[in-house]
């Protein structure tokens, strides 16, 4: 009989081989005539299916939403540093990504995980809250160091407002949005920041859109996709930065010695 020569590569998400490439099983050519913007690539190639419009609308505007947050802040002060010292594109671009993690941009996986694991167990934000700080671990999605209280992210309201109006369900936002009130009663700085809100409202997304089984929102939220949507954004402005200083033909940066503390 016939003797399969094994493999090295399973692959599941796309396919070269015919006369179009196809992604999750749609052909480019539906993909470009049927008017499918980045959201449906994404939810074909990281979710291996199309979700509807309102869920495809969501991940797009949360992709627009974090695309930028000026120059000051980590990912794009490192790639504006390295596009200085005179590297090229990729250089400059990953040297930014690289500080996405844990503090910045990168608590969206983790926020997911622990507004789940907390809401499905049914504690209190107060139980919650205080049992992170009791195990000497910040809430992932809380806090940030120019929003305050009285100063809210607005780009955390729009996606609150686009989901009220759309989901089916924004019950992991509402959670969410309870335990921001009781960080908040204990310091002002502690508001629900962007990671926080895309990580509990991607939960409500997964939950409520009747696309997964149960099963299946476990394992996105063990492997984690959910900080991708970060990465995949912010690269478009950190390539933004790139091209602004080749523009400028900034010189190498120096950081200004006023700026340090030498001590012994
Ligand atoms: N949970 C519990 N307590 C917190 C949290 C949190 N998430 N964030 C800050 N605090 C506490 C700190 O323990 C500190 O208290 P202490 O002085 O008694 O130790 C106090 O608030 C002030 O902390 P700072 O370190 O001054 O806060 P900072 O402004 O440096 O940190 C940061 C900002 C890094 C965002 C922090 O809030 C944090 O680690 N949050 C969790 C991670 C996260 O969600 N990151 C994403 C931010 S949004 C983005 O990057 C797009
Ligand atoms: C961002 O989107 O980069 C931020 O929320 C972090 C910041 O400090 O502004």
């Amino acid at each position: 009989g016939k003797v399969r020569a094994p493999t090295h590569i399973i692959s599941t998400i796309s396919d070269d081989r015919g006369e179009e490439p196809c992604y999750a099983g749609v052909p480019m050519s539906s993909i470009v005539e049927q008017g499918y913007g980045v959201g449906d690539v994404i939810s074909l190639l990281w979710f291996k299916r199309s979700l509807p419009r309102y869920c495809t609308q969501f991940i797009e505007i949360c992709i627009m939403l974090c695309a930028d947050h000026g120059p000051c802040v980590s990912g794009a002060h490192n790639t504006i540093v390295t596009a200085r010292a005179g590297k090229d594109l990729v250089s400059s671009l990953v040297s930014g990504l690289l500080t996405i993690g844990p503090r910045f941009g990168g608590a969206i996986d983790d926020a997911a995980r622990y507004f789940k694991d907390a809401y499905d167990r049914g504690l209190s934000p107060y139980e919650f809250v205080e049992s992170m700080k009791k195990k000497g671990i910040r809430v992932p999605g809380i806090g940030h160091r120019i929003k305050r209280g009285d100063n809210r992210d607005q780009r955390v309201e729009l996606l609150q407002k686009f989901a009220r109006t759309h989901f089916p369900s924004v019950k992991y936002m509402e959670y969410a949005v309870q335990v921001e009130t009781y960080t908040l009663s204990k310091a002002n700085n502690l508001v629900l920041n962007v990671d926080g809100a895309i990580g509990s409202l991607f939960l409500d997304l997964l939950a409520g859109s009747g696309m997964f089984s149960k099963q299946e929102i476990d394992e996105i939220v063990e492997i984690g996709y959910l900080n991708g949507l970060f990465v995949l954004a912010r690269s478009i402005g950190l390539i933004g930065h790139t091209f602004d200083q080749k523009r400028l033909k900034q010189p190498l940066y120096r950081h200004p010695w006023e700026d340090v503390l030498y001590t012994k």
